[in-house]
C-alpha cells in the first residue's frame, strides 16, 4: 500500500502519559500552531507495535477552549484528506490502557455528512471516549477509539456506492494500515459489515464483519439490559404489554423491534427514513413522526437513531420511565444524567446497553466462539446493567457517575 504520510495533517499528543491538550486544528488558518513534524515509521513486530508516526505534527491546544465542550485526554488524534476521496479522515484514539495486546484500540468509523468538519472532530473525541468506558465495562480489553469520515453536507452522490465508495474505503485502509495496528477499525453508522470485510482484504486491521456482523449483537445486548431494567423500574423481567417507543430503525432498530414484538411488547416506531415505515406494518407496530418521538407517551424508550438527542428540556418533557437504547452518546452533555435521576428516569448509559456489538466481534474473532456462544455472551450484558443500577441506587448517584466507576474499577484491576 502506497505511502501518504507526508499529507498526513495534524495531532499527535506528545506524551501519552498524561492527559494532554492536543488537537487537530481543521482550518489552515490555524496552522500556525502546528509544531513538530514526524517520521513515517513501521513497528519491529506485530505483536506490540510501536506507536506508529505517520507524519504527524503536534500542537499544543485546549479544546475545551474551542468549545469542543469535550474531556479531551485522547493517546492520538490524527485528520487527514483522503487522498481518493479528498473526504477528511479522524482517527482518535482515546485509551489503550490496559489493552490486550498493549497500545492497541479499537472502535468502528462512522461515515456521514458534515456541515462543519469541528463536528465530525466532536464525534470522534466523544465516541472514542465511549468505546474506552464500553471497553472497559465489557471487560473485552480492547481500548477505545473512532474513527469519523466527514463528507461535506453539499456531498451530492449520497448515499455513497460504487467506485466512489470503494475510493472511500481504500483511503481508509491506507490510514488505518500505516497505524499497523494501533488501531482496529469495524462498522458503524454509515458504514456496513460488508464495507469491513473489503477493508480487511487491504489491511488485516478491520473486524466486524465475522458471523454476520454487531448489529445483532448489539440488538441482543439492548434487549437484555431492557429486561434486567425492567425488572428493576417495574418488578418484572418480562416485557408482555409494556410500552416502547424505538427511535431510529436503522440496523439495530429493526433487530431490536423483532425481538421486542417476540417478547409480546407493545411498539411505538419511528424514523426519518420514511421508507421505515413499511417495516413497522410488517411486524405490527404503531408508527409515530420523528418529530418529538421521543416524547412520545410510553414505558421504555429506545434510543437506536444518532446521539446527543437527551437535553435537559427533552428529559423534562419525557413521560417513560426506562431509556435503554443502542445510539451512542445519547447524552447532550453528561450533567443530562443528573436531570434524568431528577424526573425519575432510569437511563441505562449507552456505553453499558450497546456494548453488545463489540463484545460479539471480539468473541468470535477474537475468542473464536460460536455464534451462539457469542450471544450468550452479549446477554451477560444483562448482569452488568443491573449492577450498574443497582450501585447507582446505593450510592445515591447518576447511573451514568455508577457506569462509570464500574468501567474504572474494571481497568483498575485490568492493568
Ligand atoms: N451497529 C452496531 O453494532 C452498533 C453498536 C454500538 C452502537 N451503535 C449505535 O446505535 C445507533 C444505531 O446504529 P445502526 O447500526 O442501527 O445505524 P443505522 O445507520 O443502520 O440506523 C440508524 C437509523 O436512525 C435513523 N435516524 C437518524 N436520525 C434520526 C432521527 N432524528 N429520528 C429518527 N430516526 C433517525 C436513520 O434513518 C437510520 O435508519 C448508532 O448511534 C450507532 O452508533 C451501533
Amino acid at each position: 500500500m502506497p505511502s501518504t504520510s507526508n499529507a498526513t495533517a495534524h495531532v499527535k499528543c506528545a506524551n501519552n502519559s498524561s492527559p494532554n491538550r492536543c488537537f487537530a486544528p481543521p482550518a489552515e488558518s490555524r496552522a500556525g500552531r502546528r509544531g513538530t513534524a514526524g517520521l513515517p515509521a513501521r513497528s519491529a513486530g506485530k505483536d506490540e507495535p510501536e506507536t506508529p508516526s505517520v507524519g504527524v505534527r503536534i500542537v499544543e491546544h485546549d479544546a475545551m477552549a474551542q468549545g469542543l465542550q469535550v474531556p479531551f485526554e485522547h493517546e492520538l488524534v490524527i485528520v487527514r484528506p483522503g487522498p481518493r476521496s479528498g473526504y477528511r479522515f479522524i482517527i482518535a484514539i482515546h485509551s489503550s490502557r490496559a489493552a490486550q495486546p498493549p497500545g492497541r484500540a479499537a472502535g468502528g468509523c462512522r461515515l456521514a455528512r458534515y456541515v462543519d468538519p469541528l463536528d465530525g472532530l466532536y464525534d470522534a473525541l466523544r465516541l472514542s471516549q465511549g468505546m474506552s468506558r464500553k471497553a472497559a465495562i465489557a471487560g473485552t480489553r480492547t481500548g477505545g477509539a473512532k474513527c469519523v469520515i466527514a463528507a461535506p453536507a453539499d456531498e451530492s452522490l449520497w448515499p455513497l456506492t460504487g467506485e466512489r465508495r470503494k475510493d472511500v474505503l481504500r483511503d481508509l485502509a491506507e490510514l488505518v494500515d500505516e497505524l499497523d495496528g494501533r488501531y482496529l477499525t469495524g462498522p458503524d453508522v454509515g458504514t456496513t459489515a460488508a464495507d469491513m470485510q473489503w477493508v480487511y482484504r487491504l489491511t488485516p486491521y478491520a473486524a466486524g464483519f465475522a458471523g454476520g456482523g454487531t448489529t445483532d449483537g448489539t440488538a441482543v445486548g439492548v434487549h437484555a439490559c431492557i429486561s434486567t431494567a425492567a425488572e428493576h423500574v417495574f418488578g418484572r423481567r418480562d416485557l408482555a404489554g409494556l410500552r416502547v417507543t424505538i427511535v431510529g430503525l436503522g440496523g439495530v432498530g429493526e433487530r431490536l423491534a423483532r425481538h421486542l414484538v417476540h417478547a409480546g411488547a407493545e411498539l411505538t416506531v419511528t424514523d426519518i427514513d420514511l421508507e421505515r415505515q413499511a417495516l413497522a406494518t410488517e411486524i405490527g407496530a404503531q408508527w409515530i413522526d420523528a418529530d418529538g418521538a421521543q416524547r412520545h407517551d410510553c414505558d421504555i424508550l429506545a434510543p437506536c437513531a444518532l446521539g446527543a438527542t437527551l437535553t435537559a428540556e427533552e428529559v423534562r418533557g419525557m413521560t417513560c420511565r426506562l431509556v435503554v437504547g443502542a445510539a451512542n452518546n445519547q447524552l447532550a452533555s453528561d450533567d443530562v444524567a443528573d436531570v434524568l435521576t431528577e424526573q425519575g428516569i432510569t437511563w441505562v448509559p449507552d456505553f453499558v446497553a450497546n456494548a453488545g456489538g463489540l463484545l460479539y466481534a471480539v468473541s468470535i474473532a477474537r475468542d473464536h466462539l460460536s455464534e451462539p456462544d457469542s450471544l450468550a455472551v452479549v446477554r451477560r450484558l444483562g448482569d452488568t446493567a443491573g449492577e450498574v443500577l443497582r450501585r447507582a441506587e446505593r450510592e445515591r448517584t447518576s447511573t451514568l457517575q455508577s457506569a462509570i466507576r464500574i468501567a474504572d474499577q474494571r481497568l483498575d484491576l485490568a492493568d
